[in-house]
């Protein structure tokens, strides 16, 4: 043994020895106090006398409410005090013994317990020992993960605010897109020509694709419209054929439209690649055509960062 594990070992022997010293009397004291103790009974020296309990409740944490079911989780920290008539002892008959724990089903408690309480074991209470001191002080305080059922907003409240988020969210924007897609086809339809000094894009138009391809982009891809834009530029693809075979062909306007809405294809494509693989993203557009909004990445990659 070498001098670190001796001195170790004299540690280890002196807080043993210690223990087993007020071990000893803590024996005494528990073997007193249960001797003739009966957690039934309510601990009050005369049976007409009341006994009062102190209830003391903190909320520490509101972690989710549940608007739909109406639960409200909570982590609650309750503070009950009573005191025990047969709990009592003379400090100096147990020298070293301040106080004592029991298991709570050992001693009498008081039975109190939240009515509204929506789990599903109703009693939530994470059940921790009782302290007891000298005078019969009885101090439990147990945490407590309440799910409690609550009336806040009516039921059908809850269905007009779905109803209006549906509305909003989905109908909302085809209200607004197909009218708006309709008109650029037919506009589309009028822009064929057969001069060919007609035909060219200007620089200007060049450098305007890139801003006009990135508006469209984010038209399909936040409004959540990529089916009826797909098929917006089926139809311009068919009706540039069909032109094709009168000898005629898109005009700047209609090639600038056309280029741009090439573009949008690619961008949207592109986006979809780049967070194909993404768990969060899939999870929450899992429909047949994956297309994750820019404002959901920004909250999940972008915003997180700063
Ligand atoms: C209990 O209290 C009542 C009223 O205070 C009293 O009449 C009765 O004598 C008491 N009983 C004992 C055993 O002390
Ligand atoms: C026991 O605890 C109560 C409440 O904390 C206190 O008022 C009382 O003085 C304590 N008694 C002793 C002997 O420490």
């Amino acid at each position: 043994m070498d001098s670190v594990h001796f001195l170790l070992f004299l540690a280890v022997s002196a807080f043993t020895v210690k223990v087993s010293l007020q071990g000893a009397e803590q024996h005494r004291l528990y073997h007193d106090l249960m001797s003739n103790y009966n957690p039934l009974v309510r601990p009050v020296g005369n049976d007409s006398e009341s006994l009062t309990v102190h209830f003391g409740l903190t909320l520490r944490q509101i972690m989710d409410v549940d608007e739909k079911n109406q639960v409200l989780t909570t982590n609650i920290w309750l503070q009950l005090y009573w005191d025990d008539f047969y709990l009592r002892w003379n400090p100096s008959d147990y020298p070293g013994v301040p106080n004592v724990r029991f298991p709570d089903n050992l001693i009498w408690k008081p039975d109190i317990l939240l009515y509204n309480s929506a789990d599903e074991r109703f009693d939530a209470t994470f059940h921790t020992n009782i302290l007891v001191n000298s005078s019969g002080t009885c101090s439990y305080l147990p945490p407590v993960s309440y799910y409690i059922q609550y009336v806040f907003v009516l039921p059908s409240q809850i269905d007009s605010f779905e109803l209006l988020y549906f509305y909003d969210e989905q109908l909302g924007h085809l209200m607004w897109y197909i009218p708006f897609f309709i008109i650029l086809f037919i506009y589309f339809t009028g822009c064929f020509t057969k001069a060919r000094e007609q035909k060219k894009i200007p620089v200007s138009g060049w450098l305007l694709l890139g801003p006009s391809s990135l508006y469209y982009w984010y038209l399909v891809t936040e409004g959540q419209i990529t089916e009826l834009f797909l098929l917006t530029f089926l139809a311009m693809v068919v009706v540039v054929i069909i032109k094709q075979r009168k000898g005629l062909s898109p005009d700047s306007n209609g090639l600038f439209l056309f280029c741009s809405f090439s573009v949008t294809v690619l961008l949207v494509a592109l986006w979809v690649i780049y967070l194909w693989s993404d768990p969060v993203l899939r999870n929450k557009y899992p429909g047949l055509i994956y297309v994750p909004e820019p404002w959901s990445y920004y909250t999940l990659h972008i915003k997180q960062d700063h």
